[in-house]
């Protein structure tokens, strides 16, 4: 982990001081929450001792706890929390603290509604959730600031706390806040970023339908239930924007202020959540305020991309964890899961049981990728309160070990085995094989947005997009690692780059590419991008002309389908059927044809076309397939052009490597052979993966 940090600190620049790796322990340790506020305190001893028992190595405390220790105005009280994280320490549990932000006490929104979010339909959220304040409300900041700063001044010397963690899963819970004090900082944003007011008319293009605005004052915040057409485009990209810096800004204060005040052994932090459904979250915003973005990650809600059969309701999605850790470890280099869940949920569609080793595969599966811990939610299923039904380490009892909680027993003890053996090797060198296929991921929160506002196809899904690619990789078995836009690519490190839907670009984004590509790098380009500029304007040009040389062909139009009447895409013989995106391309002198139209009266027409470019190739695939497998191949296409040595795993079945082994996991509902070559050395499980299945090797 550290040398890809420091591989990736050369190459894009990034302070190497700012951001030393922690020492997190050999090979991974594993926590689990604990909430003391939620047991009689003559039970904490026991818990917190059977959690050590159990073979975890840390807990968690305080996230939502306020009420706790700020009881009345001004009135704090800690002994509570001392005596908690004396009796982890008593039981060898390093403790990570928690600035309890997400949940104000009552006494607080009683005195100052105001902090209060009001949702798109104007309703003021009410005391007793948790996510309902506006975090830059000047009231809110006074009251966030003394809270912090108490907890620092007592923990931020203290050596029983490993690091810190700023507030919880981050984002507003009504996804934006509507309200009048939010509207006003909105226009103080866009006052700044703007200038004049008619720089904004220009960017919002709102002279169309005489939307233009005489000074900031008038502009509000875009809300579809009160815009009958809907809203200017270019004002929800704004406010999208404007909601994620905000967002990174109440972060950047808690995280300096905590930086300030504690050791610098204790790591800063905060838990970022679900990527994809928090439109207002762009961690890469807060890359110089933690030491590291961690993630979160339950995979059987129902709510994420779990098509693998008919276990995959109970397997979860393997695609969402190797994501989540992929995404949150680019931020900073590396990082930790703080949320694993250890059993049934309560708050899915359905919150099935998970499979019979599913709990453990997902401890493995993360090892795999390389989180740096796993921290489980939680020890103990909760008897009061929203979430009673969700499974914790123990059952509800508080004595008896789940089925669960068994699980993180077993995976605990095998990661413990392979260390004693010496097989589990923290300074291993990745294999050649593996580096030859590390591929970086062009990354743009502030496209999947402007996608996303006018996606041309109700089908039109930006992350599922996305995700085509990225789960093609990973069947590829590559590493991926995500960049954002104007940051170079080594191709020596990387030599893929995969870029899809970029839609809003810079020039001088093309020109990286370019000679990203003429240093060896292989580019591969999908569908709409280099459409519009970061103003979400069209170019006053032909269809995707800035990138015409670049890809080596025209984009001469693009068409949709309804799903019922897809088209067809040939490729090697074999067809692909899509309906949400078909461009047809004429190709320049010297570029490849690898796929073409098969159906529509542009038949024959090419669909996906290659070229050389100096010492590399660029590759534009013009087609979103509906089985994602069009996409498939044409990576398989490029990546053995290159000489690439691939894997070629079946979907939601993923392999990884780290400290010198590899770990396969099978999220499908099928058995499978795991990809362990001859003369392997198999250190558990076998070369056939059952569904939940692990297997772990050395080559
Ligand atoms: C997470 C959240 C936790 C808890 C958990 C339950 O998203 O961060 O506080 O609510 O879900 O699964």
């Amino acid at each position: 982990m550290k040398k890809l940090f420091l591989a990736w600190c050369l190459i894009f620049g990034y302070s190497l001081l700012s951001a030393q790796p922690y020492d997190f322990g050999h090979p991974m340790p594993v926590g689990a929450y604990y909430y003391p506020e939620h047991w009689p305190e003559a039970q904490w001893d026991r818990d917190l001792g059977k959690m050590a028992e159990l073979g975890f190595q840390f807990t968690h405390f305080g996230e939502f706890a306020w009420a706790m220790m700020e009881p009345e105005e001004g009135q704090f009280d800690f002994e509570w929390l001392d005596k908690a994280v004396g009796l982890a320490d008593k039981h060898g549990l390093k403790v990570i603290m928690c600035t309890p932000t997400p949940t104000p006490p009552a006494w607080l929104t009683e005195k100052h509604p105001e902090i209060l979010t009001v949702n798109d339909q104007g309703l003021t959220q009410h005391h007793g959730s948790r996510l309902h304040v506006s975090y830059n409300h000047p009231t809110y900041r006074y009251y966030t600031e003394r809270i912090v700063r108490k907890l620092a001044e007592r923990y931020g010397q203290d050596e029983r706390i490993w690091g810190w963690q700023v507030d919880n899963e981050p984002h507003y819970g009504v996804l934006y806040d509507y309200s009048e004090g939010h509207e006003r900082a909105f226009q103080d944003w866009l006052r700044e970023k703007y200038g004049s007011i008619d720089s904004l008319n220009i960017a919002w293009g709102a002279v169309f339908w005489s939307q233009s605005y005489n000074h900031f004052g008038q502009v509000q915040i875009p809300n579809k239930n009160r815009a009958p057409q809907g809203a200017n485009p270019h004002a929800l990209l704004d406010f999208q924007r404007f909601n994620a810096e905000e967002l990174a800004e109440a972060l950047r204060f808690q995280a300096d202020l905590l930086k300030s005040l504690v050791d610098k052994r204790q790591w800063v932090t905060t838990n970022y959540a679900y990527f994809k459904f928090l439109p207002s979250v762009d961690p890469f915003l807060n890359r110089e305020d933690f030491d590291f973005a961690a993630h979160t990650m339950y995979l059987t809600s129902g709510f994420l991309s779990d098509e693998g059969g008919p276990l995959a309701h109970r397997l979860g999605s393997g695609l969402e964890l190797a994501f989540s850790q992929e995404f949150a470890e680019s931020v900073n280099g590396y990082t930790g899961i703080m949320e694993l869940q250890p059993g049934q949920i309560n708050w899915g569609v359905i919150n099935p049981q998970p499979l019979p080793g599913a709990v453990r595969m997902w401890g493995w599966h993360a090892f795999g990728l390389g989180d740096e811990f796993v921290c489980t939610y939680r020890f103990r299923q909760p008897l009061f309160g929203g979430e009673q039904t969700h499974k914790g380490v123990m059952e509800t009892d508080g004595v008896t070990v789940a089925r669960g909680g068994k699980e993180y027993v077993q995976f605990i003890e095998e990661l413990q085995q392979l260390t004693k053996s010496g097989d589990l090797k923290a300074d291993a060198t990745m294999p050649a094989a593996l580096k030859a296929r590390k591929t970086a991921f062009y990354w743009e929160q502030d496209n999947l947005w402007s996608l996303g506002n006018q996606p041309h196809h109700s089908d039109w899904d930006s992350w599922a997009h996305h995700y085509t690619y990225y789960q093609n990789l990973k069947r590829l078995g590559a590493p991926v690692t995500f960049v954002s836009p104007g940051e170079a690519v080594d191709p020596e490190e990387y030599p893929f780059w995969v870029v899809p839907a970029a839609h809003m670009i810079d020039p001088s984004q093309v020109k990286i590419w370019e000679d990203y590509a003429r240093a060896g790098g292989h580019l591969i380009l999908s569908v709409r991008t280099g459409t519009k500029d970061h103003n979400s304007h069209i170019w006053e040009a032909l269809l995707q002309e800035p990138i015409w040389d670049l890809i080596g062909a025209r984009v001469e139009y693009y068409d949709h389908l309804p799903a019922k009447y897809p088209g067809q895409v040939s490729m090697g013989g074999k067809t692909y059927p899509w309906h949400i995106w078909g461009d047809v391309l004429s190709p320049m002198e010297g570029t490849r044809v690898l796929a073409s139209h098969d159906s529509e009266y542009y038949k024959g027409a090419p669909a996906v076309v290659s070229r050389d470019l100096g010492a590399g190739s660029v590759t534009y695939t013009g087609v979103w397939s509906d089985n994602w497998e069009l996409e498939y191949e044409v990576l398989r296409a490029v990546y053995g052009k290159a000489g690439a040595k691939i894997l070629n795993l079946p979907p939601y079945v993923f392999t990884e490597w780290r400290d010198g082994v590899y770990v396969a996991v099978n999220y499908s509902s099928k058995a499978v052979e795991a990809p362990v070559p001859d003369g392997a050395k198999v250190l558990l499980g076998g070369r056939q993966l059952e569904p939940g299945g692990v297997t772990v090797w050395v080559e």
